[in-house]
């Protein structure tokens, strides 16, 4: 197939570019290399197109005879404040809704899109019990779990389905809920296909240097290799499901061969859960330390757990994630990581 991918040069997209071409897909690959992913200056490699989600005429160009896009371009992170928010608008929403429309224009009816579990927010608690953000005299006494509101007794977490609600806690979780907003939209409309992946934490070889922008996994590795201990909030005990790059690739390649009509959120993740206590120390132990230290700092924003069920992304398209979360991380501890030379925040 003619496959068009945005988000090339990126650490996820350069990933998904190798296995579609090995699996013989004929790949038009565009980035617009944003200084806050690839650093100030970087050069476009070889086999990328500098082109702008957001150029409607530049798009026109690319799209044409392309049978599927899958759509990975995106200002990632949480988000550091307000001033942030432009950004995510601009390339994420808007960028997607330029893309939907030239899709319509050239008459391609298949899109994959780069999706997140942070569109749910919280995990799903013991019994679907509801819960809210985190009272700060709560984290402020070191109080991390959330508790039942009738009988206050510690929820446990339960993974998570795709039909659970969306409930965006970060300017980027905001983004990401509306690329599937509108591309949930753009297949009623037109009749056409959406896989929606939503990636959990996602780790893996040329992940960005940490950055304010940068997930856990590459602050704990760029720490160990300055000498110094992981810091990890809260208790160390919050639950996330370790995702390995290869392993997204391979669900990239599942979705762009399945062919559907309408919307399929799927969560994409290893099945094995980790807690962030045993990710620093999987990373620590095979460095040979130093060992994590446990702060009880915590970010006020953050989610307690969120962990997946990858079931759905098992029947539909047949993907089970590869690598175990403990044999990636040790390999991750002395895997190579992007440089981002004065990445600032993203620009709008
Ligand atoms: C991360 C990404 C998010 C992405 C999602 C799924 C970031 C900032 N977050 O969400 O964009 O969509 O995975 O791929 O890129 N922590 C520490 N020490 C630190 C930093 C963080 O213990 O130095 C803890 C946090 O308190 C949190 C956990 O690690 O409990 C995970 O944090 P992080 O990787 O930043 O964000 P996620 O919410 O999991």
């Amino acid at each position: 197939m003619r496959v068009l991918l945005t988000g090339a040069a990126g650490f996820i997209g350069a990933r998904v570019q190798q296995k579609l071409v090995d699996a013989g897909h004929d790949v038009v690959a565009i980035d617009v290399m944003l200084p806050a992913a690839h650093g100030v200056g970087a050069v476009v490699p070889e086999n990328v197109r500098l082109v702008d989600v957001r150029d409607a005429d530049a798009l026109d160009s690319v799209l044409r005879g392309i049978d599927v896009v899958c759509h990975q371009a995106a200002v990632v992170g949480a988000g550091v404040n307000a001033q942030d928010a432009p950004a995510y608008a601009s390339h994420n929403d808007l960028g997607t809704a330029v893309l939907l429309a030239a899709m319509d224009r050239a008459g391609c009816r298949r899109l994959v899109l780069a999706s997140s579990m942070v569109v749910y927010g919280e995990g799903r608690y013991r019994g679907a019990v509801e819960v809210g953000v985190r009272r700060p005299e709560d984290l402020a006494n070191g109080m991390f779990e959330h508790r039942d509101p009738d009988s206050n007794e510690v929820l446990s977490w339960e993974p998570v389905p795709e039909n659970a609600p969306m409930r965006p806690r970060s300017l980027y979780a905001a983004a990401k809920v509306a690329q599937e907003n509108y591309a949930a939209a753009w297949a009623a409309v037109t009749g056409s296909g959406v896989t929606a992946l939503r990636y959990h934490n996602v780790y893996g070889p040329d992940m960005p240097r940490d950055t304010p922008y940068s997930g856990v996994a590459a602050i704990f590795r760029s720490a160990l290799e300055a000498g110094e201990p992981p810091q990890v909030f809260e208790d160390g005990r919050q639950a996330r499901d370790f995702v390995h790059v290869s392993d997204i690739a391979a669900a990239n390649l599942a979705a762009v061969e399945f062919a559907h009509t309408g919307f399929v959120p799927l969560n994409i993740a290893s099945g094995r859960p980790i807690t962030i206590g045993a990710v620093a120390s999987a990373l620590a132990a095979a460095r040979g330390g130093p060992e994590p230290v446990i702060t009880g700092r915590y970010r006020p924003g953050d989610v307690r757990h969120i962990v997946a069920s990858p079931d759905q992304a098992h029947r539909i398209l047949g993907f089970t994630a590869r690598v175990d979360p403990l044999d990636g991380l040790a390999e991750f501890a002395y895997a190579p990581l992007r440089a981002v030379a004065g990445a600032g925040a993203p620009v709008a």
